[in-house]
């Protein structure tokens, strides 16, 4: 059993992100929900995450962190999320309230009182993961790795070289790419290689209560698919989650990663080293290259079904 955090800034695919990790109670422990501006502001996305559980019955503790990047202003993404930055679904009123607790505290006081080390997946953009890092550098140890959806080996995708969680707070996944910490890069090619065919959401159509949540979300998500000719979409933030379950779905290659900050078209980008020589790797890190998109699906839909009956 692994104890988890996720950070998160839902969000369509973090939602789904999250339904996937409910579904795996006996092998992931979500010990909270952290949440982070990004897709919407801080308000929005927490607002998100506790009316999605007032739907489902759930409980798990969400504690608000940064509302905006260490530098640059925010940039919400009303293009792929909505106003509501879960734009789709319709989602009850919630009486479900924060902790209270800032994000990085509560990281800070779960970490303390952890017997075991925790596992981060982080899904949103940086800011909590790296202020946390650098504000209490002595509980690295207690961190088993950081799983990220975020960066790409050769392209970006809300710029030509920039992924958005890097991109919309480079300096934040500097501290935590430099940590020194064990990271997991689940960039936008593994994440694209495991892309869901817009007729397989068809599958969840008539099924229950999350089923219906994932079909409603899907709805509108893969609106930007459809006005793009294409016939898949990948759900980024699953990528993470289904890699702690599955490691041996995915190919993945040890390599050294930079976060660039500078630079006049490359600001934001995952400098990945992908020469083929190596002398000493100084910090290396896990980089998911691709997926068996058919297994990588099909836990997705198991995920469905298993709370389907959960929440019957
Ligand atoms: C990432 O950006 C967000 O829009 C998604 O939720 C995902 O975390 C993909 O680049
Ligand atoms: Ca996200």
């Amino acid at each position: 059993m692994r104890n988890i955090i996720i950070d998160c800034d839902p969000g369509h695919d973090d939602v789904i992100a999250i339904m996937v990790a409910m579904a795996h109670e006996e092998e992931l422990n979500i010990l909270g929900i952290t949440t982070v501006a990004g897709n919407q502001t801080l308000d929005k996305v927490t607002n998100n995450i506790l009316k999605v559980q007032t739907l489902l019955g759930t409980n798990i503790p969400v504690s608000k962190g940064y509302d905006c990047p260490i530098v640059k202003p925010l940039e919400v993404q009303p293009l792929a999320h909505g106003e509501t930055g879960l734009d789709g679904p319709e989602l009850p009123e919630t009486d479900l309230k924060p902790t209270g607790l800032h994000a990085i505290e509560f990281m800070r006081r779960t970490l303390e009182e952890a017997k075991d080390k925790v596992t981060f997946v982080c899904i949103g953009p940086l800011t909590n993961m790296g202020l946390f890092l650098k504000t209490y550098p002595h509980l690295k140890d207690k961190i088993d790795c950081i799983a990220i959806m975020g960066g790409g080996i050769y392209n970006g995708n809300i710029q030509v070289k920039a992924e958005f969680n890097v991109y919309h707070d480079p300096e934040a996944a500097k501290l935590v790419f430099d940590s020194g910490v064990k990271v997991v890069m689940a960039g936008i090619e593994v994440c694209y290689s495991g892309s869901i065919l817009l007729t397989e959401t068809e599958r969840a159509k008539d099924g229950g209560k999350a089923s219906k949540l994932f079909y409603d979300i899907m709805q509108f998500y893969q609106g930007y698919a459809i006005r793009n000719g294409w016939d898949r979409t990948a759900i980024f933030d699953m990528t993470p989650i289904i890699w702690l379950l599955h490691p041996e779905y995915y190919v993945s290659e040890e390599r050294e990663v930079h976060i660039e900050l500078n630079g006049e078209y490359c600001r934001g980008m995952t400098v990945v080293d992908t020469r083929g020589y190596s002398g000493q790797m100084v910090n290396p890190k896990t980089v998911l290259v691709s997926v068996d998109r058919e297994k990588f699906i099909e836990v997705l839909f198991d995920s469905l079904e298993r709370l389907d009956k959960r929440f019957a």
